[in-house]
């Protein structure tokens, strides 16, 4: 509906200058209007009632007057309560909606030419993906695939956690298993014990801890046997992080891997940039940069540590490494990372570094994409059934198992290999929008019940509607009339709102984009499932008159359409038949 603001703005122009509010500039104050029955867009006039000394209302019914002519056959113009309303036209409905016909991406225009790595998913080896990363993978994979519709070249990194001081310990521990007979897969079946057990060995004895740090210092100088079992820890966890992204369809794949370990050979570098740009400082032995305002609890100043006392880097050094080798040597422009807000005032004191010492310039922008907490039925932190914390694999499986029972139910004679397919596609895709339909930032409870029912505002429900859209289109014996309708009557009240919300989509794929924000598209796909399913009520499609049929298949198309292409920004399936 975007389309509208410009011809209103332009309008507005002279109405504003006529009115003596030659500063105000006409797009400013151009939105659109938050309930339907105010038409598509709203203009407040009230905050001029005091510099104009008019009430809002006489000085909005002036401008309605005025603008009016300037719109006719695109939009009504109205005044009420101190707003202009405009409303378009089925005639402009119907002009627009023939341009979407056609449109391969539904009016989504790639028009963003940017070169943006997406770090995401970015979970630690020789440890148990968490929810967290659950959440990094999903928003992080609609994102890449968002940015992309939108025309921009994009890179996935999953920056896994592969490097440092608890690499020791987890070596010395696989080494220990190893040389009593126990397989390293066997071993390594379940990595939460696994870390645990090596944490509890070189928390309680002094030998194993030894060992440890003497490995740590192996691994830093390259010995081949330490870095052999290394490469081991690594292949056997990313084995079971791919069996998560297998699950989750997401895009990610091994070469997108780019662990902690790819910058060590920059780490040195860093130090020796920000020691030229005179901003290494030493604090307490180690050196650090103080990159801004904060204070820690005492109200000093807070540093960066860039070189710890004992010679080691932090997790802080990695950052500043990659930031070298994504904009130096992939060319980067914009920096995304999509991680949990606890490490916000990491991800903020990392970039403000960066820029001070000039690693990035106006040209780049850095974002963190922080995301709340998955939280259990009862509000507390998400946990298995024995109360320990909940596996990745488990949880999916879990979801494709009770979508199975649903599906079934429904459908009694489906294939064995139907129902495996469709489990999959509602089941993951109902964990997947269950995360993606809200505010990021804000927590979420996790609810099977809530996620996995056809009603309300959930993946199935959307799926569902998409799925009728097909059954339609393959019932339609008359096979006619694929595209070429050169106009909409939308003569039905139902027709007029399917149209509307049809041609919000491609601003909330825009809105999705710029706030990289996915619940933007969730929210315009749940409108428009919701008009769909008030028009299909109200407004048979099969019919014989061969006008009416056309243009509703026509409807169906267009928002079937849609339905697939804004369902595969968000990573879901669209099933065809449910
Ligand atoms: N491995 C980290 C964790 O699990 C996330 C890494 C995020 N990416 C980054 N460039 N720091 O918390």
């Amino acid at each position: 509906m975007r389309e509208l603001f410009d011809p209103v703005a332009k309008g507005l122009a002279g109405v504003l200058i006529d009115l003596g509010l030659d500063d105000v500039e006409p797009k400013s104050i151009v939105g659109g209007a938050t309930d339907r029955s105010h038409g598509d867009i709203a203009i407040p006039f009230h905050k001029f009632a005091g510099v104009l000394r008019r009430p809002p209302a006489e000085i909005a019914e002036e401008v309605a007057g005025k603008l009016s002519p300037y719109l006719d056959k695109i939009a009504y113009v109205s005044s009420k309560s101190g707003f202009v309303n405009v409303t378009a036209t089925p005639k402009w409905l119907s002009s627009r909606l023939v341009e979407f016909c056609d449109h391969p991406s539904f009016g989504v225009k790639a028009d963003s030419l940017r070169k943006v790595v997406v770090d995401y998913s970015s979970p630690n080896i020789a440890k148990e993906m968490h929810v967290g990363h659950l959440r990094s993978t999903v928003i992080g994979d609609s994102l890449v695939r968002i940015l992309e519709a939108k025309g921009n070249k994009v890179i996935r990194e999953n920056h896994i956690g592969d490097w440092g001081t608890p690499f020791g310990m987890l070596i010395e521990r696989l080494e220990d298993l190893d040389s009593s007979g126990i397989d390293p897969d066997e071993a390594m079946s379940d990595l939460g014990q696994f870390y645990r057990d090596a944490r509890a060995q070189f928390d309680g004895d002094e030998n194993f801890r030894a060992r440890a740090r003497a490995r740590v210092v192996s691994l830093q100088t390259g010995d081949e046997p330490t870095l052999r079992r290394w490469g081991q820890l690594v292949d056997i966890s990313m084995s079971h992080f791919q069996e998560v992204y297998v699950l989750l369809n997401v895009l990610l794949t091994e070469d997108d891997v780019m662990g902690e370990s790819k910058y060590d050979h920059l780490l040195p570098d860093v130090v020796e940039r920000l020691q030229k740009k005179g901003l290494l400082e030493s604090n307490d032995g180690a050196s650090v940069i103080y990159p801004g305002d904060w204070l820690n609890r005492d109200g000093d100043p807070l540093p960066l540590i860039i070189k710890k006392r004992d010679g080691g880097y932090n997790y802080a050094t990695s950052d500043l490494a990659c930031i070298i080798d994504r904009v130096e040597r992939l060319q980067a422009e914009d920096l995304v990372y999509v991680v949990g807000a606890e490490q916000k005032q990491h991800f903020e004191m990392v970039f403000a570094s960066a820029r001070k010492s000039g690693l990035i310039d106006s040209r780049h922008t850095t974002s963190h994409v922080p995301f709340g907490l998955v939280l259990g039925p009862g509000g507390g932190k998400l946990k298995s059934r024995s109360g320990g914390v909940v596996k990745l694999l488990d949880l999916l499986n879990e979801a494709i198992d009770r979508a199975s029972a649903s599906v079934k139910d429904r459908n009694p004679d489906i294939t064995q290999e139907e129902l495996g397919r469709l489990s999959r596609s509602i089941g993951i895709g109902a964990v997947k929008y269950s995360d993606l339909k809200s505010d990021r930032t804000k927590d979420y409870v996790f609810d099977w019940e809530k996620m996995l029912s056809f009603e309300g505002e959930t993946g199935p429900y959307l799926q569902y509607a998409h799925a009728r859209i097909s059954s339609i289109l393959r019932n339609d014996k008359f096979q006619q009339s694929k595209s070429g309708l050169t106009s909409f009557s939308l003569a039905h009240e139902s027709e007029m709102r399917l149209a509307r919300e049809i041609l919000k989509y491609p601003e909330s794929v825009d809105q999705a984009a710029e706030d990289l924000a996915p619940h933007r598209i969730c929210k315009q796909l749940h409108r428009l499932s919701q008009a769909f399913a008030a028009f299909y009520e109200n407004c048979p499609v099969l019919v014989e008159d061969d006008n009416t049929r056309n243009e509703r298949l026509a409807l169906c198309r267009i928002a079937g359409g849609i339905l697939n292409h804004g369902l595969n920004l968000l990573g879901i399936d669209a099933p065809d038949r449910m």
